[in-house]
């Protein structure tokens, strides 16, 4: 018979609790600020913005965060998701490698984000929220909480980063289709979006910027809370499930990884497949190479500073201690929306500041190559943001080839790219370009960080 291609749990196996890392840190995360006192902040300070309960997470030090039954239930729509083992990935690279991916592209709006967008909108109707802002880059997490919105009877309000929705105005009706409504950040919505476009009539936005609508959206209208999907803390927790699911599915085919691999744009999917397998190694000494893996264009992990800053554009988040490229810094508009951000999480970037973890960051035409091979083999079209973990997997399954070494690798394909065909029709007809690293506007930005 032939190996097995797909390690399936049955809906049972959905976990109960989510993995706190913050439980097993060695080194505790420097706190939050408030910009204007420079001392940590509490959680009244977060209230206007967010339900109790996920506040209460971004304190909690228990290692086990229980999953609310109805969110769980939510999880069953499509959770456990699926461990694959790409036989046919690895037969075209001729590797001696086995190559694992778990596959979070078969929830109903395509990546990982509902994990968490499923937990935040329950929170928030549990305490008498009725209305939704948030800001998406990719569409992905836009539609995650439309859909979480439709779930949990919630209005929802999207501010979608301008090249995003110039890019992929399917993705839009996707999350009116869900009951949303949706417009291009920098909108007329917000008096810091009118701002923007007078001064800027075809700015491209970006997630730092979209994110200061969303904010300003939120404190402006009573009733609503915003949500948000990745960086923050409570938002990695949420998506810990990917890697319980991964311990037991890798257990399942017998063996261990060596190398985990997940795309990086916020953290959020990364640390979901990574910090599970990241707590057996604080708690038992277990071995992994982890690698966070970035595009070229927003390489906050491997060329940003590790220093506090602004997490949008606008300067209305507290301060957080992270890897960035400097608040005010715009990334070009690459494909991969979702890694368009100028920082990252503060617990991913603590790792990578400690050593538990390495970043590598690629061009987009790499990445789209290694999709297109993923496609033509595996069968899988990825989101784009995915392809940068891919692309790495598969450099380490050619390195490990080229060693002549059994290396196992698990990597996190994070999101289906069915809304992306305008990136790969252009990366098949040859227009599709690279971005070379933006030193200077980097330098800029990064001259424009606050002092703490
Ligand atoms: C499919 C997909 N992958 C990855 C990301 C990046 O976010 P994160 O780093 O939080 O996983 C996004 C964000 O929009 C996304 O849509």
């Amino acid at each position: 018979m032939a190996d097995r291609t797909k390690y399936v749990l049955d809906e049972d196996r959905i976990p109960r609790a989510w993995y706190n890392i913050a439980a097993d840190l060695p080194v505790p995360p420097p706190p939050v600020l408030n910009p204007g006192t420079g001392q940590p902040i509490g959680p009244a300070d977060l209230a206007p913005l967010f339900p109790m309960e996920v506040i209460k997470q971004v304190v909690s030090t228990e290692r086990e965060i229980e999953i609310p039954e109805p969110v769980r239930d939510a999880y069953r729509l499509y959770r456990p998701s699926p461990l694959y083992r790409a036989h046919r990935l690895e037969r075209a690279l001729d590797t001696p490698a086995h190559i694992y991916y778990k596959y979070e592209g078969g929830s109903p709006s395509g990546s990982h984000k509902p994990n968490t967008a499923l937990a935040q909108a329950f929170y928030a109707r549990e305490e008498g929220v009725t209305r939704l802002a948030t800001e998406t880059g990719a569409g992905q997490w836009g539609s995650a909480l439309a859909f979480a919105g439709a779930v949990f009877g919630l209005e929802v309000k999207v501010y979608m980063v301008r090249a995003s929705y110039d890019q992929k105005p399917y993705r839009r009706v996707l999350m009116e289709t869900y009951g949303a409504s949706v417009v291009a950040s920098p909108s007329l919505d917000t008096e810091y979006g009118r701002n923007v476009l007078a001064a800027t009539p075809d700015h491209t936005g970006s997630l730092g910027l979209a994110i200061s609508e969303a904010i300003q959206d939120t404190v402006t209208h009573p009733g609503t809370k915003y949500s948000l999907g990745s960086v923050f803390d409570f938002v990695l927790l949420h998506q810990t499930v990917i890697g319980q699911e991964s311990i037991e599915q890798m257990a399942m085919a017998g063996e261990e990884p060596d190398v985990i691999i997940g795309c990086a744009g916020g953290g959020s999917n990364f640390a979901g497949l990574t910090f599970p397998w990241l707590g057996r190694t604080f708690r038992d000494g277990a071995e992994y190479r982890v690698i966070a893996a970035e595009p070229e264009a927003a390489p906050s992990l491997t060329r940003g500073v590790y220093a506090y800053d602004f997490g949008d554009t606008a300067r209305m988040t507290p301060l957080v201690k992270m890897h960035t490229l400097g608040s005010d810094f715009i990334p070009e508009p690459i494909h991969a929306g979702g890694l368009r951000y100028h920082g990252m999480s503060p617990l991913v970037s603590l790792l990578k500041e400690e050593g538990n973890i390495e970043a590598r960051s690629v061009h987009q035409r790499a990445c789209f190559e290694a999709g297109v091979l993923f496609a033509r083999t595996e069968g899988i079209l990825p989101a784009p943001e995915p392809t940068h973990a891919l692309k790495v997997a598969i450099d380490e399954a050619l390195e490990a080839k080229e060693a002549g070494e059994a290396r196992v690798i698990l990597f996190n394909m994070c999101g289906h790219g069915h809304f992306d065909l305008t990136a790969y029709q252009r990366y098949l007809d040859g227009t599709l370009e690279d971005y070379e690293y933006p030193t200077e506007k980097v330098a800029e930005a990064l001259a424009a960080l606050p002092r703490v």
